[in-house]
């Protein structure tokens, strides 16, 4: 079994060894968080952000966690890991419950979770399938509870599609893992985060990033229509970086592959956090 470096309520061992019980929150009720975090060439790809956004979940849930600790593990799984480029998984639960039951002990310990793998940052062609978003009102916590993430993107792999993009009653939100992007000839246009979406992290640096370049963008809520207009979609995310949608299911589209915009501004992200690749 190919070795992967793992931690494990602050203990260092191969994935495949540890053990976790049955009654672990996360296990019962995904009484947990968790962060993807991404580094190139040995270098990590907006650490500070992540960790922030990490304790904005955990301060939603009440979840009290050690960020000391957890910095020093991410930075140690990176390192003892000896990994160019990959991302480090790492997760925060409630605990160990002594039995299953909604209302938690007030005295469970934390219980984290982590380990790193090797990633390939490639640019991607993703063909995506349209679906309502069947989630609940607080996308903003990077919950461990994905069911409607994961059921839809399931659907949308047995119509051959690789990603969703999901919409509550006709307004467009995000990916199933990903946030939205699409264009006009000349304009960036992205679901603002009052749509109740993940803020991710690769959003904020690529509207940044391309906002300097004198590139207008806008933040608002868009709908179906919008999007059948578009000339390029994107999907961005810590490990998909800036990915470009070749088609989406059911939808009529007309888009414009390596449209320039899309071109100029991948160029711009991967210049800035990929080396250029
Ligand atoms: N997912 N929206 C959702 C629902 C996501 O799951 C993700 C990332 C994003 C993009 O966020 P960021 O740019 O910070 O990675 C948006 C990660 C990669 C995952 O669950 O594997």
């Amino acid at each position: 079994m190919e070795k992967i470096l793992a931690v494990y309520n602050s203990r260092f061992s191969n994935l495949h060894e540890i053990k976790i019980s049955p009654l672990s929150r996360a296990y019962t009720f995904s009484d947990s968080v968790y962060e993807v975090i991404p580094f190139y060439n040995f270098e990590l790809i907006a650490f500070d952000k992540h960790i922030s956004r990490l304790r904005n979940s955990c301060n939603a849930l009440n979840l009290v966690l050690d960020f000391k600790k957890t910095t020093k593990e991410i930075l140690q799984l990176i390192s003892e890991s000896n990994l160019k480029n990959g991302y480090v998984y790492y997760q925060v639960s409630r605990g160990v419950d002594a039995i299953r039951s909604h209302i938690f002990n007030d005295n469970l310990s934390i219980e984290t979770f982590g380990y790193v793998v090797e990633h390939v940052f490639k640019s991607q062609k993703l063909k995506v399938m349209l679906c309502e978003d069947l989630r609940w009102k607080r996308c903003d916590i990077k919950s461990t509870s994905l069911l409607g993430n994961v059921m839809s993107m399931n659907n949308a792999k047995k119509k051959a599609c690789d990603e969703v993009i999901m919409h509550k009653e006709n307004i467009l939100t995000e990916g199933g893992a990903s946030n939205l992007f699409f264009t006009d000839d000349k304009t960036v246009f992205t679901p603002s985060i009052s749509t109740n979406i993940l803020p991710g992290i690769t959003r904020e640096l690529l509207i940044n990033e391309i906002k300097d370049a004198g590139i207008q963008v806008i933040e608002d809520e868009f709908n179906i229509n919008d999007l059948k207009n578009a000339e390029s979609i994107w999907l961005t995310s810590s490990t998909k970086g800036v990915a470009q949608v070749s088609d989406v299911f059911d939808l009529e589209v007309s888009l414009i592959e390596d449209h320039p915009l899309y071109l100029r501004c991948n160029k711009i992200f991967n210049e800035k956090f990929l080396g250029g690749c």
